[in-house]
């Protein structure tokens, strides 16, 4: 009768102990059903700037929320690829993604005032346009597609690289085919100088580059040296001709139905961490340049400033065409804010 008399204790103990049949058992002890999870998938590596971003928000959001929070990173296009995101976040099979802005002008065209070549001098002119009114009214735009805006991420500014011949000019784009992360002013760009634009997702573009189903792409050095593209091209113009950064969104009916408390410490870890992003993302393009020059792949070359203003110049017919089509006090608005700071 004694086993009997054990078992019984045995049982009472498992039932009798406090969330015994729901609590998990994972290094922060914490009951799975209260737990928030957010899932945030990504295009790029991990050791790029929004990649390294990413699992810092995710570890602080976590260390700050006592492990209540918990949001789970999915790099390098593991779960959706670019053009598959905004589906994915709005069925709410993921509930954050931060695609580059040029992506977002797929939705609401206006966001492809970030595309415009040369609009920004530097950085700082950057970042007075995302922080200023510009910044704010087209994070708010997109409200309109059941997302929220979190923050506006940096990548950097984007150059040019080919198989086929060095590029000094944007007359050397014609004849050339380059593969563009969207449509509208990233294929004017080109085509306007006789060139071939192909539309590819940002996973399948090594592979384009290297099988020769493009000859050349645009991108910022961190993008160009973590997916190995200057292993298999010939020609890098460093041209910083436009800007690739992205806006970090969470979906909206998720992001209304989560806890006050919640909402504000996302928001303050944003805002902190949004600051590292933008210092990482400048030192790791400098970095990963200095690496793509050690590994002696690619024929650099390197634009001056005079040869920026005439490639300005020679975009003119871009800036005319967001002009057409778009409300043309944006243009104004953000050409003011990218103004040093003494002008504003
Ligand atoms: C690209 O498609 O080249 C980039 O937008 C990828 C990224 O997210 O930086």
């Amino acid at each position: 009768m004694a086993w009997k008399r054990w078992s019984f204790i045995i049982l009472f103990l498992l039932l009798g102990l406090p969330g015994c049949e729901s609590r998990v058992i994972d290094g922060q002890q914490v009951n799975r059903k209260e737990k928030i999870i957010i899932r945030f998938s990504h295009v790029v590596a991990e050791n790029t700037p929004k990649g390294l971003a990413a699992i810092r928000f995710a570890r602080l959001i976590s260390e700050r929320s006592g492990g209540t929070i918990e949001i789970q990173v999915f790099p390098d296009s593991q779960l959706f690829k670019d053009g598959e995101e905004f589906e994915a976040l709005s069925r709410g099979d993921v509930e954050m993604i931060a695609p580059a802005t040029s992506k977002i002008s797929q939705l609401l065209p206006e966001w492809q005032i970030w595309d415009l070549p040369y609009l920004f001098s530097n950085l700082e002119s950057v970042h007075q346009v995302m922080d200023g009114p510009v910044g704010r009214s087209l994070l708010k735009q997109l409200e309109e597609k059941n997302m929220v805006g979190l923050a506006m991420w940096d990548n950097g500014f984007k150059n040019l690289t080919n198989n086929i011949h060095p590029i000094l000019s944007p007359v050397d784009f014609n004849g050339l085919s380059f593969r563009v992360m969207s449509p509208g002013i990233l294929e004017d760009q080109f085509t306007y100088f006789g060139a071939d634009t192909v539309l590819l997702p940002f996973n399948d573009v090594y592979k384009a580059l290297q099988d020769g189903t493009v000859q050349g792409q645009e991108n910022t050095i961190s993008n160009i040296y973590t997916k190995r593209f200057s292993q298999v091209q010939k020609y890098l113009t460093l041209s910083q001709h436009g800007f690739l950064g992205y806006a970090v969104v969470m979906n909206k009916t998720f992001w209304d139905q989560l806890p006050g408390s919640a909402r504000e410490l996302i928001e303050k870890t944003m805002a902190e961490v949004t600051l590292w992003e933008r210092e990482t993302a400048e030192r790791l393009n400098e970095v990963q340049l200095e690496e793509i020059e050690k590994n002696n792949l690619v024929t650099i070359h390197t634009l001056t400033n005079q040869e920026k203003t005439q490639w300005k110049k020679d975009f003119s017919s871009v800036y005319d065409k967001f002009e057409e089509n778009n409300d043309s006090k944006l243009l104004e608005e953000a050409q003011k804010w990218s103004e040093p700071k003494e002008n504003n």
